[in-house]
């Protein structure tokens, strides 16, 4: 039951410029001039050593201040134009009816087409009230791979989240184009084993970040939702980063190419009952998220919720200003030119780090570089904490701050109390929305390829301190000896 698709060879999806400019050869620059900078600091090798002991080898306990190049991560890192610093000014900050609210609510509408609304402080303040309307204790939520906070809301309802993505996912080696398809026979499997109603909804998200920041496919999108609404089976969407994978879609995938992104959107919204959004990635602003649903009876226990947890229905933890910059920014995340750019400068510097062979997750994905770290250093068991070290090495080299995404990400299991052990053991490198310069592209590869040439010699971590959600935050860790 998989879906027809290509089978992504890097080349192909190295363009920056649109397609006039490649068949004639035009160099491209980004669609932006900037009109104000943020000095970074430059730091010497000691200084990035103490920093990490003082950090325990963890990229998240870093200070910025000492940080070079901060691909830490794509959420709120981004650079807002002057038209929605504009609207920053226009806030209005009443407690009730803010101006900004129903600015908000009519692009939401406008851009994706859910009828309701709920605003939240950042998306998983959204999926924290939609876990808890939708999930009875016992259910179970599949989803095309996991997210953590997403995972986690889901738990603590009283859910059981199960894997349904296609098994190409897990395999940083297949360039399969869509590698964030379901895999409609594992749902299939589920519903026959437990029933529909057993499930409580289906968890998809545009893209899927743990898996590289890999896309669903319009074709895959729509069998799901035959297979869903003969089952009565609601779909939620991750729609973090939809934009993104309107673009893949219509670079990739057949039939699709004529037509624009806001369409794309429009069409992947259209297939799924409701959403959570972290506005913080494709939306362009710094803060800020929301539920969106069709269903009036969700929506009304949701506007009621929101208040207990992140205020009134019409404001959810945000400054009207935060309200208006959103707005802004969702029209500005599905412009074709921006669009272009911004995935165009991750897979320019997924290309500089293939064509020096490094081991990254292919095809590459839209907001981020992956690196294998099993692969990188296959010398390290996964208890070593591969991706831990080699973020904590590449932070050492150059002070370009990265993420791991892999054993400690993923997490322990809540029935066993052991580690998950996820396939993919990843440092992910995040390219924030139109912050940094290819220039600056060109300094990340050659500081991954520095670490890669002294790679042998690096030793593992062992973890001294777990926090018990979400551990990867705020682990600490200490370097074994060789
Ligand atoms: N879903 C996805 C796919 C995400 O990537 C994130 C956040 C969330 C939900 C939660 O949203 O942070 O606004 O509460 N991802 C960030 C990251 C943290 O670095 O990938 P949030």
């Amino acid at each position: 039951m998989r879906s027809p698709g290509p089978s992504r060879t890097l080349n192909a999806t190295m363009r920056v410029g649109n397609k006039d400019m490649e068949q004639r050869k035009i160099s491209w620059a980004e669609p932006y001039k900037i009109k104000m900078v943020e000095l970074i600091a430059m730091t010497t090798r000691e200084q990035r050593e103490a920093a990490l002991v003082e950090a325990g080898y963890n990229t998240f306990l870093l200070p910025s201040e000492k940080v070079y190049i901060d691909l830490l991560t794509d959420s709120g890192t981004s650079a807002m134009s002057d038209r929605q610093w504009a609207g920053m000014m226009m806030g209005d900050e009443a407690y009730a009816g803010s101006r900004n609210f129903y600015h908000l609510e009519k692009a939401i509408q406008d851009t994706y087409g859910y009828k309701y609304i709920v605003p939240t402080h950042q998306g998983r303040g959204a999926e924290n009230i939609l876990s808890q309307i939708m999930i009875k204790k016992g259910q179970f939520v599949p989803g095309n791979m996991y997210f953590t906070t997403t995972r986690l809301h889901q738990e603590l309802a009283g859910g059981t989240f199960v894997d349904i993505i296609i098994d190409e996912a897990h395999d940083p080696n297949n360039t399969f184009a869509f590698k964030g398809n379901v895999d409609l026979n594992k749902l299939q499997v589920l519903i026959d084993k437990h029933g529909a109603d057993k499930i409580a909804y289906v968890s998809i998200a545009t893209t899927v970040n743990m898996a590289g920041g890999q896309p669903v496919s319009m074709a895959n999108l729509k069998e799901l939702r035959a297979l869903c609404t003969k089952h009565g089976i609601s779909i939620i969407h991750d729609m973090t980063r939809v934009a993104e994978n309107a673009y893949m879609i219509q670079q990739l995938e057949p039939g699709h190419a004529d037509r624009s992104v806001q369409d794309i959107v429009k069409e992947i919204c259209s297939l799924t009952d409701g959403a959570t959004m972290s506005a913080k990635k494709d939306a362009l602003v710094n803060i800020g998220g929301f539920l969106a649903v069709n269903d009036w009876d969700v929506f009304e226990e949701a506007r009621n919720m929101v208040v207990v947890y992140e205020g009134l229905h019409t404001y959810g933890g945000l400054a009207g200003r935060d309200m208006e910059a959103m707005a802004i920014g969702i029209g500005e995340s599905v412009q074709e030119d921006h669009i272009r750019a911004r995935v165009g400068q991750v897979f320019y510097l997924g290309k500089k780090l293939l064509d020096a062979g490094i081991p990254i997750v292919k095809p590459v994905g839209t907001h981020g570089v992956f690196l294998d770290a099993k692969a990188f250093l296959p010398h390290l068991k996964q208890t070593a904490f591969p991706a831990q070290v080699l973020a904590a090495e590449l932070y050492l080299e150059s002070g370009v701050r990265a993420m791991e995404r892999g054993i400690v990400s993923a997490g322990r299991n809540k029935d066993t109390g052991d580690h998950y052990y996820p396939e993919l053991e990843l440092v992910r490198l995040t390219i924030p929305r139109r912050a940094y310069t290819q220039a600056h592209m060109d300094v990340v590869a050659e500081s991954v390829e520095r670490v890669y040439e002294r790679r042998k010699s690096i030793t593992g971590l062992k973890m001294v301190y777990e926090p018990k959600y979400l551990r990867f935050f705020q682990a600490r860790f200490e370097r074994l000896p060789a």
